[in-house]
């Protein structure tokens, strides 16, 4: 499996850096070419010397020097994975952020590889929200975390914050790089996020409470299962998701016409939370509060219903997921739904909660054969769990 695959190996500042020299005795003997990458911290605890004899590669460790060598882009393409052993608070946080002020974060920037960090740090920088924040956004973007383990520290403190095992990272490279790692490989798959907006006049407009939180995380999740991603979304304030095609459109009937465009699609995943009305006939401009005069009434006329419609379709996508919001009798509403929109799965939440908005979500998966009930977890685990179970039916 790691025969002949490039990997390219970050170390950055921390007592266990020697470590890294272990998993890279380990990935050679296993067939991989890796490339190691030092940043000013991990140079303070491995020399460049150790780590070219052990790599059998030249040592990168200057933004500028690699540049006139090799370019930063070159290095950042050529790996299969990029990992770094052992990442300190300080890159996680300057990968959390995209900075790009030395030639590792450089490279982590500009990869398209699949990036694995197993971070270490005293426990209480671990636990610091800073560097939770830091590794939400990095889980939510598709980096693979492993450890920190808990354990005898440097410090003499306890806690979380011991760089994984060579071992365990060894095997979590291995699993990064298998096939099976990435089965969505030449799929193509098309997800909705985020509301509509339903203009009134120029400057109004309806619409439903959604953040795209969890359409996006489906749309990283897709993509890092090696699927191309294209995303239509509404007007959201969440980042666009690495690597995936993302269209930005304002109303259904933009959604609509967006989503048949992106066909063929072999996954449709509709997790937006579209507006079932419309206002019959916009206002070309804005509609004027006149004293005295009574409030407006608006006529409303029916959008398209995207999921029925792709269920429907001609190009019909092989897998039609929608997505079903109930505040009560959850299951049962979402068994109708199945059937009446004509998709193969609903996924149903309870939105009688506060899901709206918030990072953690219980949903039932309802398919042909039953009930899955999915414990409560963060939407980005929602997310890869839904994925992998994709990958699965389409095996
Ligand atoms: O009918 P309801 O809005 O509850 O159905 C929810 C599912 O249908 C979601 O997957 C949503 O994205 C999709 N939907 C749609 N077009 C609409 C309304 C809902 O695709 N006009």
């Amino acid at each position: 499996m790691l025969a002949n695959r490039q990997i390219l190996l970050i170390v950055s500042g921390s007592i266990s850096a020697y470590k890294a020299l272990e998993l890279t005795r380990l990935l050679r003997k296993a067939g991989a070419i890796v490339t190691g990458v030092l940043t000013a911290g991990g140079a303070r605890f491995v020399t460049r010397e150790a780590l070219a004899g052990i790599t059998g590669q030249r040592v990168h460790d200057d933004l500028w020097a690699a540049e006139a060598e090799i370019g930063h882009i070159r290095l950042a393409r050529l790996p299969d994975a990029v990992v770094v052993v052992p990442a300190s608070a300080d890159l996680l946080a300057r990968m959390a952020h995209g900075l790009a002020d030395d030639l590792a974060s450089t490279i982590l920037l500009a990869t398209r590889a699949p990036v694995l960090v197993a971070p270490a740090m005293n426990p209480a920088m671990w636990e610091h929200a800073a560097t939770r924040a830091n590794m939400a956004a990095l889980r939510a973007r598709g980096v693979t975390v492993i450890g920190p383990g808990v354990g005898a520290m440097a410090e003499a403190e306890s806690g979380a914050g011991r760089l994984a095992e060579p071992d365990d990272i060894f095997a979590a490279v291995a699993g990064l790089l298998a096939p099976s790692a990435r089965p969505l490989v030449g799929r193509h798959a098309l997800v909705t996020s985020g509301p509509t907006h339903e203009p009134i006049d120029p400057v109004r407009y309806i619409a439903n409470r959604s953040s795209g939180k969890q359409g996006h995380a489906i749309a990283t999740a897709l993509a890092a299962l090696g699927a191309r991603v294209t995303l239509v979304c509404g007007p959201v304030a969440v980042p666009d998701p690495p690597g995936v095609t993302v269209h930005r459109i304002e109303s259904a009937r933009e959604m609509l016409a967006a989503c048949e465009a992106a066909l063929p699609a072999d996954i449709a995943v509709m997790a937006a939370a579209v507006a079932d009305w419309r206002v019959a006939r916009e206002a070309t401009q804005k509609l004027k509060k006149e004293p005295g005069a009574a409030a407006p009434t608006l006529t409303m006329a029916l959008n398209p219903d995207i999921l029925a419609t792709l269920s429907h379709h001609a190009q019909r996508p092989g897998l039609v997921i929608g997505f079903a919001a109930e505040t009560e009798r959850v299951v049962e509403h979402a068994t109708a739904k199945r059937l009446r929109k004509g998709c193969d799965w609903i996924v149903a939440n309870d939105v009688s909660g506060d899901v709206m908005g918030g990072d953690a979500n219980r949903v039932h998966v309802i398919t042909a054969n039953g009930v899955e009930d999915w414990p409560e977890m963060p939407k980005d685990a929602v997310a890869g769990r839904l994925a992998a179970r994709i990958a699965e039916a389409l095996r």
